[in-house]
């Protein structure tokens, strides 16, 4: 049989720090801490082991990005305002060749045009955006049918 792949990581970027004091319209309420905490349970219901990690260092962000392939058997990504224009956090995400979902809590398809565009786009399996927290579930789903 074939070990368990269940190990998940869920990596915000730039401002999510800030969710609870960022517009509720877009954002929702909730902290980034009880976004987590939802995550958490959220694979739990799946049997995915989940970690969460955010900065807002984009430095930070690429070095975490390295370091995954031995901690993790899939990504949850949402890099916040880097989506738009950071590149080094799609070479790293490439680099660390695992099977990634973006998730954004807005969406960003129907905001300002700059939001639009996502660099890592092309790297990922599944993009959710404008769901909320529930979106973190979708993502989580998909990336447990693709570790299968
Ligand atoms: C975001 C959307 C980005 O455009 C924005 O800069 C964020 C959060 C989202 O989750 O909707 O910081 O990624």
């Amino acid at each position: 049989m074939s070990p368990l792949r269940n190990r998940i990581a869920v990596l915000h970027g730039v401002n999510l720090d800030m969710l609870g004091r960022r517009d509720p319209a877009h954002y929702g309420t909730l902290t980034l801490a009880e976004l987590e905490q939802r995550v958490v349970e959220f694979g739990h219901e799946l049997e995915l082991e989940v970690s969460c990690f955010q900065t807002n260092s984009e430095a930070a962000f690429v070095e975490h990005l390295h370091g995954l392939p031995t901690r993790a058997d899939g990504v949850v990504l949402n890099p916040g305002a880097w989506t738009h224009y950071a590149w080094a956090i799609h070479d790293a995400l490439e680099i660390a060749g695992l099977p990634a979902v973006e998730v954004h809590l807005s969406n960003i398809d129907e905001r300002e045009g700059w939001r639009a565009l996502s660099v890592v786009r092309d790297l990922v399996t599944a993009c959710v955006m404008g769901q909320g927290v529930e979106g973190y579930r979708e993502a989580l789903v998909r990336l447990s049918k693709e570790l299968g």
